[in-house]
């Protein structure tokens, strides 16, 4: 049985695409599970990222919504995994297609008061789909770019708790330069040697792990 899993979150700028890719690279290198990645945000920088990686991992852009709903089901048959990078902006529709084919929807959150308040935003066309097909696709939350200690994550944290039909996950990925010089460097934190990376692989392995618990629930 193959898992379709979305990173989504119509705010710009939360972490879709790193934390997709570096899912999509974790699942096949370090799970060696049949991945493939659907960049659907169309600025094609998963994909690109995917592309320049060694070992590369199997990437198709598709950022067409009629598109979007047809082959997530199709592609879901020939792969393990499915990861989906979801578009930002006001591509509504394609979250929509994306919404009504995935089985867990992840949404990243930075901690700041602006993204805490449209984060709600995102969350809603969540609900509703959920309130379309039964209770599916299961959603989860978690901040990105936290910095230890302050307030806003403290914040941040709190507030993941209230958001209405998402589960609020307990790992926090801390704000890491590794992290943003990755795709500068064609790499992964998996690829890239050092302390601050194998600080950042415990972190997101811990992440992945926790989403892919509630894929066994
Ligand atoms: N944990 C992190 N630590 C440091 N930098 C990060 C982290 N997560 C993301 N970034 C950086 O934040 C910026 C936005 O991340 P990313 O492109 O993944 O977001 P996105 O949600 O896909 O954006 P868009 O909505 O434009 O598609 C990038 O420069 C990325 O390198
Ligand atoms: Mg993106």
């Amino acid at each position: 049985m193959s898992h379709i899993i979305a990173l989504a979150n119509q705010k710009g700028g939360t972490g879709k695409t790193t934390t997709a890719v570096h899912l999509a690279y974790y699942l096949a290198v370090q799970k060696k599970q049949t991945t493939l990645l659907i960049d659907a945000d169309s600025q094609n920088s998963s994909s690109q990222w995917l592309y320049n990686l060694t070992p590369s991992i199997p990437t198709q852009v598709i950022s067409d919504k009629e598109q979007l709903f047809e082959e997530i089901p199709q592609l879901a048959q020939k792969y393990e995994y499915i990861v989906v990078d979801g578009p930002a902006g006001r591509l509504e529709d394609e979250t929509k297609a994306i919404l009504a084919r995935v089985d867990l929807v992840i949404v990243p959150i930075q901690p700041k008061v602006l993204d805490l308040s449209s984060t709600l935003k995102a969350v809603l066309l969540i609900n509703q789909a959920q309130e379309m097909r039964q209770g599916s696709p299961l959603g989860a939350i978690f901040i990105n770019r936290a910095k230890s200690g302050t307030r806003l994550k403290e914040e941040a944290t709190r507030f993941l708790k209230t958001v209405p039909g998402v589960l609020a996950l307990k790992t926090v990925i801390h704000d890491r330069e590794v992290i943003s010089d990755a795709p500068g460097q064609n790499a992964t934190i998996w690829t890239m040697t050092g302390k601050p990376a194998i600080t950042a692989r415990a972190e997101y392995a811990q992440l992945f792990e926790e989403i892919f618990g509630l894929l066994n629930t």
